[in-house]
């Protein structure tokens, strides 16, 4: 069966496309936020996953607010990015899986989750800039399928449900038939508000909270609504459910989890930043 041997989270702002195309990892604005990635990039050249099972919010690009899916699940074989409108270069298509794909649709669906499946999906920014924050190479080494999950358009799905999707994940992936070994990434948050009356609105003490609760008891943020969770967090700041999702499916996997690096800085853009890879032990 296949191994799940870790979980990876990070923001996802599409500025950072623009300071990668111009190498600004060491300018002094970015690089406190580039800094969390080499120890991460450095376990990820160990253990070498085959496979990443991304989720993450799609922005417009892919579904717009006139069909907005709650959960949706790729399986096409090849993710195709484009042009969304913030000035940043366009990345070539990244590959996918299609035999996890599939997997994942019929164990899902097998476990009540109704999901949306996807065999031609466009990704954006917060698909595109964490796999070449992660993978920076040319070409992406791991084989991805996507999961996206609705933050854009109310009403979205509840943290309780979105760690319960992140379970069932892991426990597909735990049952495909495959010797592969495969991550999980979680991307965008952590507390950021991009418009409205509270645009810039950043809260620390929540992210610390939120980042301390992934190591210690992961279910903590579960007990919150979806409105509790935008006013702590921002409006955009409830992206941080593609953290718990991942969560949700490092809790099926292995004896423990020891946490490879965290790192946490505010602000890039109007985002408090965060990274967290985290490894199952046998
Ligand atoms: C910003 C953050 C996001 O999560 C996003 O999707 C777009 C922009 C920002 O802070 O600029
Ligand atoms: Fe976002």
């Amino acid at each position: 069966m296949a191994q799940l041997i870790g979980g990876l989270a990070t923001s996802h702002i599409p500025s950072i496309g623009g300071a990668i195309a111009k190498g600004l990892q060491q300018d002094p604005y970015w690089k406190p936020f580039f800094d969390g990635f080499p120890p991460i990039r450095d376990w990820l050249g160990q253990v070498r996953p085959d496979v990443a099972v991304v989720f993450y919010n799609d922005h417009g690009l892919n579904f717009f607010l006139d069909k907005m899916p709650t959960f949706a699940v790729g399986a096409a074989p090849e993710y195709l990015n484009a042009d969304e409108g913030w000035g940043i270069p366009t990345l070539p298509p990244f590959k996918g899986n299609q035999d996890l794909s599939w997997h994942l649709i019929n164990t899902l669906i097998d476990k009540e989750f109704d999901i949306v499946s996807c065999q031609e999906m466009l990704v954006d920014h917060a698909f595109t800039l964490p796999l070449k924050l992660f993978w920076p190479d040319e070409v992406c080494p791991v084989l991805t399928v996507p999961v996206c999950i609705n933050t854009v358009q109310f009403p979205l799905p509840s943290a309780k449900r979105v760690y319960a999707l992140g379970k069932a994940v892991g426990e597909a992936i735990q049952s495909w038939d495959s010797d592969l070994k495969v991550v999980v990434m979680g991307t965008g948050g952590l507390s950021h508000q991009l418009d409205g009356e509270r645009a810039g609105f950043i809260n620390k003490a929540f992210d610390l909270q939120f980042l301390e609760s992934l190591r210690s008891n992961p279910e903590w943020a579960t007990q919150f609504s979806i409105h509790e969770l935008v006013e702590k967090t921002g409006t955009q700041g409830v992206e941080l459910l593609m953290w718990l999702a991942m969560r949700g499916a490092l809790s099926t996997a292995g004896s423990g989890l020891r946490q490879v690096h965290c790192n946490y800085h505010i602000p890039i853009s109007n985002t408090a930043t965060g990274v967290l890879a985290m490894e199952t032990l046998d």
